[in-house]
């Protein structure tokens, strides 16, 4: 044996016979081998389930960019990406969910899927309990869950209607929260949730108030929740976008107007979805897309928040307004 050949085997037979790192060795064999069973035990438990998507917001928006993109993958690739399963183990039906019928029906026409329209409200409690029942009589296994539904306003907060901020608080929060704990029973292993959070997630904003509280929430229980459903290979996914070209701003730009700063930040929703889609495959906790937004991500982490809100406020005042988001 030659010298560099003796002195590689030398290191290997010296790394198996040292008792650490043998020890080591056997227990990465020993969790695989039981990851590997966990999965095995997975499949044999889907077995003869529907697979689903489910998708909220899908009538609009980035919820619908979701529908479409999921969409083209089975077509080019045959197979859920997500569910890392071959081709007809995949995704079976999208479900998707939003108020305006019309618009479902029309997208559900484009996928090569075939879709569930589910038009509801996810605030209302009756659409709930039936959407509850839609999941227990149809045996089915989510593979992924995305909560895209949400609005925001942009205004001071006492002067915009109450009642409008509360409906805030219902969808984006008490909605995304009730569907998520439905859904989780039928997630299977490899299971994906994606949650719309918002880069309005990373520091309090003035106009802004109630949205940005709501997606702080959105962003810290995705956190924790993926943090504990980990161990059930449940790979949750917070995306956090700026601006995006969405009808979002129909409904937000009612009471007040955005800082143009902002505007200068906006994407597309082909590109926030896309890169979301990418880092739930990964198994990343964070979705932030376009370089701007991943710096406002690391400078709300080191500027203190009072300093950002003073920053907002001087902006908006140049701008000769009062109510800026
Ligand atoms: N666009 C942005 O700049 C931006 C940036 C960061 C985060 N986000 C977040 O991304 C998510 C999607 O927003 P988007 O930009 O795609 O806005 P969008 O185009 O306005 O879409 C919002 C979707 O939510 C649905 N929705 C609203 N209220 C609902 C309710 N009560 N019941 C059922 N569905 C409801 C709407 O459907 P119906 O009206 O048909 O019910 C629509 O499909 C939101 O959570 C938003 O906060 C957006």
């Amino acid at each position: 044996m030659c010298t560099k050949r003796k002195s590689a085997h030398e290191k290997k037979v010296r790394h198996i016979t040292e008792p650490g790192n043998y020890t080591n060795d056997m227990k990465d064999m020993n969790d695989e081998k039981r990851r590997m069973g966990k999965d095995m035990e997975g499949m044999a438990k889907d077995a003869g389930k529907k697979k689903i998507i489910i998708i909220t917001g899908a009538s609009s928006g980035f919820g619908m960019e979701f529908a479409l993109q999921l969409d083209k993958l089975f077509r080019s690739t045959g197979k859920y990406a997500c569910a890392n399963r071959p081709a007809g183990q995949g995704c079976g039906e999208m479900w998707l969910i939003a108020r305006r019928k019309e618009r479902l029906e029309k997208l559900a026409k484009t996928l090569s899927v075939p879709a569930k329209i589910i038009s509801m409200d996810v605030t209302k409690e009756e659409d709930i309990l039936t959407f509850c029942k839609m999941l227990e009589n149809e045996n089915v296994s989510i593979r992924m869950l995305i909560n895209s539904a949400g609005f925001g306003l942009m205004g001071r907060f006492d002067k915009i209607n109450i009642e409008e901020q509360l409906e805030m608080l219902d969808v984006n929060c008490k909605a995304l929260t009730r569907l998520t704990y439905e859904c989780i029973p039928y997630l299977g292993r490899n299971g994906r949730i994606i949650q719309l959070a918002s880069s309005a997630a990373f520091v309090p904003q003035q106009n802004f108030a109630i949205y940005a509280a709501t997606k702080s929430y959105v962003l810290s229980f995705s956190r924790a929740l993926g943090a504990e459903l980990k161990e059930k290979s449940i790979w949750v996914t917070a995306v956090c976008p700026g601006p995006a070209d969405t009808e979002f701003f129909h409904r937000a730009e009612k009471y007040g107007s955005t800082l143009a700063i902002k505007k200068l930040t906006m994407v597309s929703p082909e590109r926030v979805v896309k890169e979301a889609l990418r880092d739930s495959f990964h198994k990343k906790a964070l979705s932030v897309c376009s370089l701007p937004m991943k710096a406002f991500c690391i400078i709300t982490k080191i500027v203190p928040h009072g300093w950002i809100l003073w920053a907002a406020e001087l902006m908006g005042k140049k701008k000769g307004k009062t109510d800026v988001g």
